[in-house]
């Protein structure tokens, strides 16, 4: 069974990555969607976030990187995904999370939302905050991994 798991990943966090892990073992193959066109400013552009995933998840065999614009329940039709996987952190993850699940479900039936839960040591990380510790030169190696880390000093 092939899964997607979508996202803006701006950057990649260690909270993704342990989703992402988990998700790899879970399911036949996990594809890694990240967002082009969501509504919030990026901070990495799409190719960025492409490259640092592919050096981050590169030791995965069942794990495909890919970017798409659109829907994510056509992509992951287009992908022949009948699982969207999802991180839950906290209460607020899970109003918006099901809330997108459920508009998720009404546009494409076949598709199923599984939501994976986030373990305590990862429940306050986020791209967002992430993003501005790091743009206010603050240092992020408690957020991100240390390949996420370089990659975001060498751009600086
Ligand atoms: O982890 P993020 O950054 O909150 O990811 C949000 C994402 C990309 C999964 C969501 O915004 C999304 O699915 N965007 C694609 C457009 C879409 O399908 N919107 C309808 C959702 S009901």
């Amino acid at each position: 069974m092939i899964a997607l798991y979508p996202g803006s990943f701006d950057p990649f966090t260690i909270g993704h990555e342990d989703i992402i892990s988990r998700a790899a073992k879970t399911f036949d193959g996990l594809v890694v969607g990240i967002s082009e066109d969501n509504a919030k400013d990026n901070f990495l552009n799409y190719e960025q976030r492409l490259n640092l995933a592919q050096v981050l998840f590169s030791s995965f065999s069942n794990i495909q990187i890919s970017c798409f614009r659109g829907l994510t329940v056509d992509f992951a039709k287009e992908l022949g995904a009948e699982i969207i996987v999802r991180g839950i952190r906290n209460v607020t993850d899970y109003e918006s999370e099901s809330q997108m699940a459920q508009l998720n479900k009404q546009l494409a039936p076949s598709v199923e939302t599984i939501f994976l839960n986030s373990p305590d040591k990862y429940r306050s990380i986020s791209s967002t905050l992430v993003r501005q510790i790091h743009l206010l030169d603050g240092d992020i190696s408690s957020f991100v991994s240390p390949i996420t880390k370089d990659f975001l000093l060498k751009l600086k």
